[in-house]
């Protein structure tokens, strides 16, 4: 057989070159979504929730801009401890790092006017496990896939002439939708609490427990030992616009605040993939410990800044369901802490006064 000449057998080489580069090119293409216009990835579904505001605000969270840092424990109980063999629920105190915000994109939002208030956690193991929750005041979701919350927030995109959603988009998105339709009359029925420290934070997701009777699928609250207490209308609209804040911080100069985990075990027929569909009121619950807050930090300079509360992040002994948003949650958080600290980074002011514009 002849041999192949050098030059051929450089263009050979060459050719392989570029195949292996135009794959690797095409990888990545398809990763970010540039091959396929119409894949919802990370980077879109961040754009989608930037494009809500006609403001930008860098170096603030994508979602639930403001907020303020807490410190505190989390003690566990032994009815945690026999649910889970996570080291949170064995051990009488585990340090905690927290955030409470409200949602909206808005760093300056009026706190008491948010209809949805928030609770993430850092929850440092003594095994060096860590777990990281990120709940809301809502008991369920208002869709129910990644694909429909994208659509959502697309339908919920500032018009640039008010700079607020358009109505029509937003109705005709929720006649097609049954969970937003559910959330909806959530929103308008449910009582507004007057504090951060009397409202329920709801996990939402299903998890996997795995403890002494094996196996099993739960969701979980924090349930406040601070009593409801109702803000009328009225009030909401006559409150400082860091209200909320002001409010827990005061409390806190007073002594601890504290919310008992209370962790629902599914039932027979309870779907664990579905974030919108709360499952019946009559399934067992357990109080797997006590999460106590004992002090708070601006969000400029706290300890909660730099931290991702990726939901997805969780010690043994918990593990993920199959609910296909909790990985779009992760993917979506990465994508916002990763823009915010390359803004905050190069330098963008995160501690700065109000634009007078977006105070509403
Ligand atoms: C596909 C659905 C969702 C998307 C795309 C989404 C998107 C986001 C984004 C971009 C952030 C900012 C993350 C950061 O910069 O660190 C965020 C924060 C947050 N989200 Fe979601 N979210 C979703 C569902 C949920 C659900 C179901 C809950 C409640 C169970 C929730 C609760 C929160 C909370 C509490 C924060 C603030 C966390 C903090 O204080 O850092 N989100 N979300």
């Amino acid at each position: 057989m002849p041999h192949e000449s050098a030059p051929r057998r450089r263009t050979g080489a060459y050719l392989a070159i570029a195949a292996i580069v135009a794959s690797v090119g095409g990888a990545f293409a398809w990763t970010a979504g540039w091959l396929t216009p119409d894949r919802l990835t990370p980077a879109r579904m961040t754009d989608a929730i930037e494009a809500t505001s006609t403001t930008p605000y860098p170096g603030f969270r994508r979602a639930h801009a403001k907020g303020l840092c807490v410190v505190g424990h989390f003690e566990g109980t032994p009815d945690g401890a026999a649910l889970s063999r996570a080291r949170v629920f064995a051990d009488a105190r585990t340090p905690l790092i927290g955030r409470m915000s409200i949602g909206g994109g808005s760093p300056y939002g009026l706190d008491a006017q948010a209809r949805v208030r928030s609770m993430a956690l850092v929850l440092r193991g003594g095994d060096g496990s860590e777990w990281r929750m990120a709940m809301n005041s809502f008991p369920f979701f208002g869709a129910a896939s990644a694909e429909a919350f994208f659509a959502q927030t697309q339908a919920s995109a500032a018009d640039p002439a008010t700079g607020k959603p358009d109505p029509a988009r937003m109705a005709a998105f929720a006649a097609a939708h049954p969970a937003a339709q559910r959330f909806a009359a959530w929103a308008k029925s449910a009582p507004w609490s007057d504090s951060f420290a009397n409202t329920p934070y709801n996990g939402i997701h299903a998890y996997r427990f795995t403890g002494d009777r094996g196996e099993q699928l739960v969701r979980w609250s924090m349930r406040p030992q601070a009593p409801f207490v109702e803000m009328t209308a009225a009030q909401r609209e006559a409150a400082e616009g860091d209200y909320l804040q002001d409010e827990l911080r005061a409390r806190l100069a007073e002594g601890p605040v504290r919310w008992d985990m209370v962790v629902t075990v599914a039932g027979p027929g309870d779907d664990p993939s579905d974030p919108s569909t709360p499952w019946p009121d009559d399934r067992t619950q357990v109080i797997a410990g006590t999460v106590v807050l004992t002090g708070a930090q601006d969000q400029a300079t706290g300890a909660c800044r730099d931290l991702n509360f990726d939901p997805t992040i969780v010690p043994g002994g918990v593990a993920l369901s199959d609910d296909p948003i909790l990985a779009a949650r992760a993917a979506v958080y990465a994508q916002s802490f990763d823009r915010r600290e390359r803004e905050v980074a190069r330098g963008a002011d995160v501690d700065g006064t109000p634009p007078q514009e977006s105070t509403r």
